[in-house]
């Protein structure tokens, strides 16, 4: 069950103009508590002036790993939930946890909490942060990796690739990545050394998008054609185990589109989408008049009639504040619940892999009640 926790902020370095790792530490008591696989991501809470009781009517944006422009600002009672990626390298299995948790965060403009991070978020501060999650995980293993990420979707992967280097000598990771300017890329100095390293596990290719580059690719955006191209010429795209895409959801679609049009199973390609054009058309389609939802989290279980339009987690945030959730957007993934009965409509869903959803998984932030009676499960 996921739960907030203070963690103590122990530095605030600037990665670019427009970004800064935060780096965390956690208390012995909590370390367990905090044991990550390289991918995960922390949901980070900034409140000021209500309660958890109230959370049925907070905004919240529908980006992950970056920073909505919400216009909600926490001196006027709202309260403000973002998921950051982890970027520093998973502890070992058999270790004790962390010590400390490094997130990135890439300043968006108007973003309320990326705002406060870049310009108010200092060494001593307290933050409330929810225990790690998330699937665009890795579980080291020999063999033939790939990343295609673009901007701060460097972030996750840079943990996947510090950890499966540093755990599985046999194994070997091409990361392709694109950003717009040199000056705007994140973690250069976090690579660089991971190449001196690793320097004949890890092939590291970089496109710019709006620089021309001294060596390497010329510029332009890495779109599906582009991939299509140039992935064969470096790499085996067939023999590779795992495929790792994280940015943009353009950038992501593309490269999906770009690896199967290459032959490479669905099964092998794992997305995490880190900002959705807010604009996207949410599936329509009729609900019942009266719609019922029994739910079941931290071990308790309700049943609570649905109000006009809600989602499934609205409706258990008003009686149950302490439901898991970041982004309310379909991106993050922390609301994924069981659908033990019932059907629901998912307006979007750049969370969960087809296998997910195929087992019965929903994300309650985007799900609404299709039949009278809908019971999900948050703890399995
Ligand atoms: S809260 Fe992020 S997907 Fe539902």
């Amino acid at each position: 069950m996921a739960r907030f926790h203070p963690l103590r902020v122990a530095a605030v370095d600037r990665l670019t103009d427009d970004s800064v790792a935060l780096t965390l530490t956690v208390p012995e008591k909590l370390r367990e508590e905090f044991r990550h696989a390289p991918g995960q991501h922390l949901t980070l809470r900034r409140s000021a002036g209500r309660t958890d009781a109230a959370l049925g009517a907070e905004r919240t944006d529908g980006a992950h790993g970056t920073d909505g422009a919400d216009g909600a600002d926490a001196a006027d009672g709202f309260e403000v939930r973002r998921t950051y990626s982890i970027c520093s390298p998973a502890p070992d299995p058999g270790g004790p946890g962390p010590r400390t948790l490094r997130v990135g965060v890439r300043l968006v403009e108007g973003g309320s909490f990326s705002t406060y991070a870049m310009k108010e978020i200092g060494v001593g501060d307290e933050l409330d942060v929810m225990t790690p999650a998330g699937r665009f995980t890795l579980d080291p293993a020999p063999g033939l990796y790939a990343g295609i990420v673009g901007g701060s979707g460097i972030t996750p992967v840079l943990s996947i690739v510090a950890t499966l280097l540093a755990r599985e000598p046999s194994a070997r990771f091409c990361l392709l990545r694109s950003d717009r300017t040199a000056a705007s890329t994140m973690f250069l100095e976090e690579l660089a050394d991971l190449k001196d390293r690793f320097p004949e596990r890890l092939q590291l290719v970089t496109v710019l998008s709006r620089e021309e580059q001294q060596a390497g690719l010329p510029s332009g955006r890495l779109d599906r054609e582009r991939l299509t191209r140039l992935l064969p010429s470096l790499l085996p795209v067939r023999q590779v185990a795992g495929w790792f895409l994280c940015g943009p959801f353009g950038l992501v679609q593309g490269a999906e589109q770009a690896l199967r049009e290459t032959g490479v199973p669905r099964s092998r390609i794992h997305e995490e989408v880190f900002h959705v054009d807010a604009a996207l058309p949410p599936a329509q389609s009729a609900a019942p008049a009266h719609s019922t939802v029994t739910a079941r989290l931290d071990g308790r279980g309700g049943s609570w009639p649905v109000r006009d339009g809600e989602s499934v987690l609205e409706t258990v945030l008003r009686n149950r504040p302490d439901a898991p959730y970041a982004c309310k957007g379909g991106v993050c993934g922390t609301c994924r619940a069981f659908l033990v009965s019932g059907e629901v409509r998912m307006d979007r869903n750049f969370a969960l892999e087809p296998e997910e959803t195929d087992a019965g998984y929903v994300l309650a932030c985007q799900s609404h009640p299709v039949t009278e009676a809908v019971e999900v499960d948050f703890d399995r």
